[in-house]
């Protein structure tokens, strides 16, 4: 994929209600490349999981195009791809292992094939221990590593995450992003990852955009970013006990970096 975006977004819109609907997204521009981390920050309902709907290919955007390895996206999700959804979507009445292994339950892949695959993502995860476990019997935390490893046996080259952190104590927090980011240095796995924890969000991202109105107000490096004294203030108290998930000062406040 040397030179060409993984994924691009151009001029995206993406309005709630039809056409003249409620604009809860863009215009956007955003390109991603393989092997990226880039992190979406912005308080609640600045678009971020509208966002991730539209680069998934999940929703289709009211104007502009998706692109992922060069095609375009309509409605569906590509191959390559993997999603992990803001809610969690383990299955309550399924195992660990079998929530794991569902996704490949219609692959045709060997048996054997299936059941490396699941050991893996469950070793990568940390649930090697879990397997038997049902998600009712587990912390949030460990529920949404089950979330992440049902998505990694289905292989993906890039993996959109809504929110890790939410619910979560930050020292989970902390576990959860360092198995996120093995995955995307051992493995090569580019993220598309959407936070309101901008502190940690940053910290492991290539390059970051701050989203507010469903407008990008302010993008760079995650150290550029960090730099930014509204973002200290509103943001990254975070990192020192305090919510990080007070509102975002006006737009009109920021730099572009
Ligand atoms: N299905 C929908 N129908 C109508 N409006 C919607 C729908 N989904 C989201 N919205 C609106 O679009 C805007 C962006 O929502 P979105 O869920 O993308 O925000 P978000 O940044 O992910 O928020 P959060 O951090 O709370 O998850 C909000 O104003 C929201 O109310
Ligand atoms: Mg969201």
């Amino acid at each position: 994929m040397s030179g060409q975006a993984q994924v691009s977004l151009e001029e995206v819109v993406r309005r709630y209600g039809g056409p003249s609907g409620m604009q809860a997204l863009g215009p956007v521009n955003l390109e991603i490349r393989s092997g990226e981390f880039f992190s979406i920050v912005g308080p609640s309902g600045c678009g971020k999981s509208t966002l991730l709907d539209v680069a998934a290919g999940l929703a289709v955007p009211t104007s502009g195009s998706v692109r992922f390895e060069g095609k375009e996206l309509r409605g569906e999700v590509p191959d390559g791809i993997g999603v992990v959804f803001q809610e969690d979507a383990s299955m309550p009445w399924l195992s660990v292992r079998d929530n794991v292994a569902f996704g490949l339950r219609t692959s045709g892949l060997p048996k054997q094939e299936v059941a490396d695959r699941v050991d893996h993502a469950i070793g990568f995860m940390g649930l090697t221990q879990f397997a038997g476990h049902y998600p009712a019997q587990l912390s949030g935390g460990m529920r949404q590593r089950v979330c992440i490893a049902r998505t990694l046996v289905l292989r993906p080259r890039l993996i959109l995450l809504d929110e890790p952190s939410m619910g979560l104590a930050p020292q989970i927090v902390e576990e959860i992003f360092e198995i996120v980011a093995a995955l995307n240095r051992e493995e090569g796995v580019s993220f598309l990852l959407a936070e309101q924890n901008a502190a940690t969000a940053l910290r492991y991202a290539t390059y970051g955009y701050v989203l507010e109105g469903g407008r990008v107000v302010a993008q760079g490096t995650a150290e550029k970013l960090n730099q930014l004294e509204v973002l200290q203030d509103a943001y990254l108290g975070a990192a020192n006990g305090a919510s990080g998930r007070r509102a975002l000062p006006r737009a009109s406040r920021y730099a572009q970096v």
